[in-house]
């Protein structure tokens, strides 16, 4: 089951200029197994080579616009970022603005997350797994394309290095509620969420995006949740 139902991939103006000009420095190629979303079991993210250097990775899922993965990495020259999404025209954007702001150290891959989990990524390579704002699917049929459950749980544990960190964002409580739910259950996480009702403090790294002032402006409220691996 996809989490997203895939939107337009024809750049066009300036977000096709930017494809052209920057992907050779920031895009990941993706060998594909079938669909266009998907990755070849047999792709090894290979980290020292993307970057040319070795550095504590945190990887994003979802970048959308990328305005979250490009301040911070902007803001940390020495970690690497690794932004996931399926939406080509946001990585356009991400690209655009990673170049505008001075920000290298990000690379970016075009797949369906679950996929660069299970394969592509190497087993506890990964200091800092990221995942703001997912796609909430509120409607209760459509809950089971959410991409929080125990299977995606056992992939994200499979390539963080011990000790490292699982940070989640939603505005939608009842979503943030099955991710805490979910979470607390897994074994290979411990929960570090120590703010006001078992909730983690805001993330300072983590800027406020289009998409999180979306849901304050509809007066929903911003949750925080924090998992370490064992
Ligand atoms: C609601 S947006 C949030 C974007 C951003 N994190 C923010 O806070 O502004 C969710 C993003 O997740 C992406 N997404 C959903 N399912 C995905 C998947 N399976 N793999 C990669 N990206 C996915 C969507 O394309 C979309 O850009």
């Amino acid at each position: 089951m996809l989490s997203f139902v895939r939107r337009g991939t024809r750049l066009q103006g300036k977000q096709l200029a930017a494809w052209e000009r920057l992907s050779g420095h920031y895009l990941v190629d993706v060998p594909r197994a079938s669909a266009a979303t998907s990755v070849d079991p047999e792709a090894r993210f290979d980290a020292a080579s993307a970057f040319g250097r070795s550095a504590p990775l945190v990887v994003e899922i979802g970048s959308g616009l990328g305005d979250a993965v490009v301040a911070a990495a902007a803001a940390a020259p020495e970690q690497d970022f690794l932004a996931l999404d399926v939406y080509r025209p946001g990585l356009s954007d991400l690209m655009r603005k990673a170049d505008t702001a001075g920000a290298p150290n990000i690379r970016v891959i075009e797949a369906n997350a679950p996929d660069v989990f299970a394969t592509m990524l190497v087993p506890a390579s990964v200091d800092e797994v990221w995942m703001f704002f997912p796609d909430p699917w509120p409607k209760k049929r459509h809950h089971k394309r959410r991409l929080v459950s125990p299977e995606f749980a056992a992939l994200v544990a499979r390539v963080l290095r011990p000790g490292g960190r699982w940070r989640l964002a939603t505005d939608w409580e009842e979503y943030a509620e099955q991710m805490r739910e979910t979470l607390d259950q897994v074994a290979e996480f411990s929960a570090a969420n120590e703010g006001a009702d078992g909730w983690s403090p805001r993330f300072e790294r983590r800027i406020e995006t289009g998409f999180e002032r979306k849901g304050i402006a509809a007066g929903r409220v911003i949750r925080d949740l924090t998992y370490v691996r064992r």
